[in-house]
This record gives structure tokens, sequence and C-alpha cells, in this order.
């Protein structure tokens, strides 16, 4: 790392830990807690002067070829750097055209177009890349809340992870292979581990502090000229995969396909090429089905079909908890009791709240593969399977 990167590592792991604490202390005292413009003016100027002056001369250096871990690294400072400007209202897209921040902006850029990633902070850069220096992992804040939701949404992502490598194991084994029995049966283990830390994170997340001190900093900002939008747990493949690997969503949903491409950039190039790799498979839930008529009968399919269903059902039951569960509480009703003038922006996506509410039920029970009207889930196929598995 050069002494540049070096230095802003230390302050981001130090003071800008100490102002971000300090600032969201202040406004959770507030009657208002959401109002936080004027509030800790000195602090707000102390922090952008201070990260300002370390990001010049890396901003000067340009993106040395270090490597991508160094360069990711160095992306995940200057958007930690940019999302807590915009949490305390130093820069909002809203009122401007283009980031103050002209130096963050274009190291970002450059970064960013270096690696093909986003050109801001990713849930990676806190989650699967968030390097701990002593027991210590990087946070905007030293609250508690904040690293209870990292450290869970860190292990729930790891968890998915493990679910769709062993998923992807078996297209070159074939649905039929004994060995398949086993990656089946590994996949229902890590998403129910999945639902063992999303548990977790539900019973020890303080909803206060989670909405009024954590979430704030992760707010679409400006990068240069252009608004991206914020970061989600959700930014990573391995979920995509497990969905199009065991039949659930697919690709020529147009809906679903959209939400592919929009999160493409907010990946590490490892998950990019991962989510397209998996795409050129046959559903796994479609070639069960597609065996049904020849091989009903046989114990490789009984056992393999089953195993297949409980992934399926391990993977529906961590979408309705994700969803009944994380989201209403600690988002719905939150913004139920919210001042409706701070309403604007209250997703990391953008959207209004109803719209990504909509959004986020229909890849609830497209998982789940519960029975709708309005749109085809894999209900009817799972019943096919259940039947053919009775015999
Ligand atoms: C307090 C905890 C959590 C809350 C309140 C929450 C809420 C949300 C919200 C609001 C979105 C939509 C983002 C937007 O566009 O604004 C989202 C997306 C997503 N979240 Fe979470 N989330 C939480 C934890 C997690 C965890 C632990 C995981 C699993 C690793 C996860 C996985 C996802 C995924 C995959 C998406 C993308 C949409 C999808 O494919 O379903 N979330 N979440």
């Amino acid at each position: 790392m050069s002494r540049a990167a070096d230095s802003l590592d230390r302050w981001m792991r130090t003071s800008f830990v100490a102002m971000n604490t300090e600032l969201e202390e202040l406004y959770f005292s507030r009657e208002d807690r959401a109002d936080v413009e004027g509030v800790g003016d000195a602090i707000k100027t102390r922090l952008a002067e201070e990260g300002r002056a370390l990001i010049r001369p890396l901003a000067a250096e340009g993106n040395t070829n270090e490597g991508f871990d160094h360069a990711f690294d160095v992306l995940g400072n200057l958007g930690l750097f940019l999302a807590a400007l915009r949490r305390h209202e130093l820069t909002n897209p809203a009122r401007e055209t283009a980031s103050p921040f002209e130096e963050a902006s274009a190291l970002g850029l450059h970064i960013g177009a270096s690696l093909g990633v986003a050109p801001r902070f990713a849930t990676a850069h806190l989650a699967t890349h968030n390097r701990a220096i002593d027991g210590v992992q990087k946070s905007f804040t030293a609250l508690k809340d904040e690293f209870v939701f990292i450290d869970f949404n860190t292990m729930g992502i790891l968890n998915y992870k493990r679910a769709a490598d062993a998923l992807m194991r078996i297209p070159p084994l074939g649905i039929s292979n004994p060995s398949t029995l086993l990656l089946l049966n590994n996949a229902r283990d890590a998403l129910n581990d999945v639902a063992r830390t999303n548990d977790i994170l539900f019973s020890r997340l303080d909803k206060d502090r989670f909405f009024y001190s954590v979430r704030p900093y992760y707010k679409p900002y400006r990068v240069g000229r252009q608004e991206y939008r914020g970061a989600n747990a959700g930014d990573f493949s391995g979920i995509n995969q497990i969905d199009l690997l065991l039949g659930l969503c697919r690709a020529n949903d147009p809906g679903y396909a959209q939400l592919l491409i929009d999160k493409m950039l907010f990946m590490i190039p490892e998950d990019q090429r991962s989510l397209r790799a998996c795409l050129i498979h046959a559903p796994l839930l479609d070639q069960f089905l597609e065996a049904a008529s020849s091989s009903s009968g046989k114990a490789w399919f009984a056992d393999n079909g089953r195993a297949l269903l409980e992934v399926c059902e391990a993977h529906g039951r961590a979408a309705v908890q994700h969803h009944d569960q994380l989201f209403e509480s600690f988002i719905v009703k939150m913004s139920a009791s919210l001042d409706s003038r701070h309403h604007a922006q209250l997703t990391a996506s953008g959207p209004p709240l109803p719209v990504l509410a909509k959004a986020l039920e229909r890849l609830r029970d497209l998982r789940a593969a519960a029975k709708r009207d309005d749109i085809e889930t894999a209900h009817d196929k799972l019943e096919l399977l259940r039947r053919a598995l009775r015999g």
C-alpha cells in the first residue's frame, strides 16, 4: 500500500469513525432524530477537510498498478468517505448536478473504470472484503449496532455463497449423480445457516439505532456527475446463482433480468463472472421434471429430487424471513413513524417505499414459489415434482 493510501486507511479506522460516532450521538439525542442539518457543524467541517487533505495526494498518484485488492480497498475508503458526507448532508444529489468532492470523485471514477465496478462504496467493502485489524473491522461508526449489522450481513452473504458454490458444482455431475445428493444437502444446510444468522440479526439489532444511525450511510450519492444508488446486502451474485440454478427465478423474466443488469457493477468482478457462468445452465427443477417420466421410480430420482425440494424450501424460508422480518420491522414499520418531510430517499435504490416493497415482495414470492395469480412462480412445477416423488 502506498504511504498516501495507508494514511487514508488509518484515518478511516480512527478519526473518521470517532467523528461519525460523535455526530450520531448528537443526532440521536434530538427530538427529531432524522433532522441532521445545522447539528455538529464544526465536526462536519473537520471531517470533510481532513478527508479531502488525505485524498488529494492519492488522487494525484492515480490508480497505481498495485493489484485488485489494493485498488478495491482504496475505492472502499473513498466511498465510505463520500457516503458519510452524504449522510451528514454535506452533499445531496437532489440539490447538486455534480459531486462537490472532485478529488474523491476523480479517483473513484478512475478505479471504478479500471476494475469494472461502480465507482462507489459497495457492500463487499464492508462485508466480504472488510479486513479486520487486531479484531476491529472497518465501519462508519463505533456503534455496537453497526457492527451487529455488518457482521451478520457478512455471515449471511458467506452462507449464501456457500450454497451457491455447492449448486454450481452440480451441472458437470448431472442430476442423477450420487455426489449431487451431497451437494444439494450442502446447499440446504448453508441456506438453513442463512436463516440462523438472519434470526440472530433480527434479535440483536436495535431498530432505532439501525434506522437512525446506521442505515443513513447507505443512501445514493453522486460520483462526478452521475448519481449511484446505495449499497445493500444483496449486492453479491450468490443469491441470484441459487435462484437461477434451482429454477425459482428465470433470466428471461424481464423484471428479474433487469435486476441482474442493475446490480452487476455493484458486485466484485469475481461475482460478475459467476453470475454470467450460471446463466448457461438449465435449471435443476426443469431437469428433474424432464427426467420424471422415465426415472420417477428410481432411487436416485427419489433421493436427489427430495433433496432438491429441501433446498428450494430452505431458500424460500430465508427469503420470507428477509422480507417479513428484516424489511418489515427495520424499514417499513420504522418509516411509518418518520416525519413525512424525511421520506425522500428512504430507500437505498431511490424509489418510494411502496414501489420498493412491491418489488421485494415479488422476489420473496418467486423464491418461496408462492401461488400467485398475477405472476408465474415455480409453484406448479414444484407440485409436479412432489407428485412425481410420491410415485
Ligand atoms: C436489518 C437487516 C436488513 C434489512 C432491513 C434489509 C433490507 C433490505 C432492503 C430495504 C433492500 C432493498 C434495497 C433498496 O433497494 O433500497 C434489501 C435488498 C436485499 N437484501 Fe436485505 N436487508 C437486511 C439484511 C439482509 C441480509 C442479512 C441479507 C443476506 C445476506 C440480505 C439480502 C438482500 C438481498 C439479496 C437484497 C436484494 C434484493 C433481492 O435479491 O432480494 N439483506 N434489503
